[in-house]
């Protein structure tokens, strides 16, 4: 493991270290800082059943991770995400799912620690959408592993991208999720925010968050 990784990091004292270094380096801009904080993100954090996990930057070399990754997802959990059935992704996705600014777009990678090394095994992410890029409002959009769900992964990629939301000055995050998608409903509930609920004339839930 490299120096860079830190043993489970509440999110108050990550956002406040990254908070505190906006502060002392008044010469760059808050943005810059947030995002170099953002790609080399990687600290460590436990499953519910105990297994060590790192959570860190997306980078672009997580291509083949990421399409092999579809392959550990059911339909249901592919259809929860994208809102179609897909088995692939296009070369087109895979290159804006891990090309990634950490500014607009910003993606974490949750891996576990097995005999044969990192396994990734869930990807949170959120993107502010190109429309509104002054409202400060990012999307949200998370998949674990069907055989990892339940672990609290999908909680922790949670707890992280709001450490990181809350350095780059996200007001709010935003999920569309099906009304029975009950795990994401409670990644979002759990985070401890204020919280409204949208349905749209389709039924999926907008589900606004407020980063305080
Ligand atoms: C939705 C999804 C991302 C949630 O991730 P996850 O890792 O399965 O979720 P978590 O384990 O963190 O949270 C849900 C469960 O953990 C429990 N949990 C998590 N953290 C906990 C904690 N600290 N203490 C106690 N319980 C906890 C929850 O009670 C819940 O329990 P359950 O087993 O009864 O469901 C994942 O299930 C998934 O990929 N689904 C398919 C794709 C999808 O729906 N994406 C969302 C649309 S954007």
């Amino acid at each position: 493991m490299t120096d860079t990784i830190r043993k489970s990091v509440l999110p108050p004292q990550a956002f406040t270290a990254v908070a505190l270094e906006i502060e002392s380096l008044p010469a760059l801009k808050p943005k810059m800082i947030a995002t170099i904080k953002a790609k080399d993100y990687c600290v460590r954090e436990e499953t519910l059943d105990g297994r060590m996990l790192t959570i860190r930057g997306i980078r672009s070399d997580d291509k083949e991770m990421l399409q092999e990754g579809m392959h550990h997802l059911s339909k249901e959990s592919i259809y929860a995400r994208f809102f179609t059935f897909k088995s692939e992704l296009t070369d087109n996705e895979l290159k804006y799912f891990t090309e990634v600014d950490f500014v607009n777009h910003v993606a974490l990678v949750a891996s576990l620690d097995t005999p044969a090394g990192e396994r990734p095994v869930g990807v949170g992410r959120y993107i502010i959408p190109d429309k509104v890029p002054k409202e400060n409002k990012a999307e949200l959009a998370f998949t674990v592993d069907d055989e990892y769900q339940g672990l609290g992964i999908g909680t922790i990629l949670m707890k992280h991208l709001i450490v990181i939301g809350r350095a780059n000055r996200i007001e709010r995050f935003v999920a569309y999720v099906m009304p029975d998608n009950r795990r994401m409903r409670d990644v979002l509930r759990r985070a401890g925010l204020p919280i409204k609920y949208k349905q749209d004339s389709a039924g999926i839930l907008e589900i606004t968050l407020t980063l305080e």
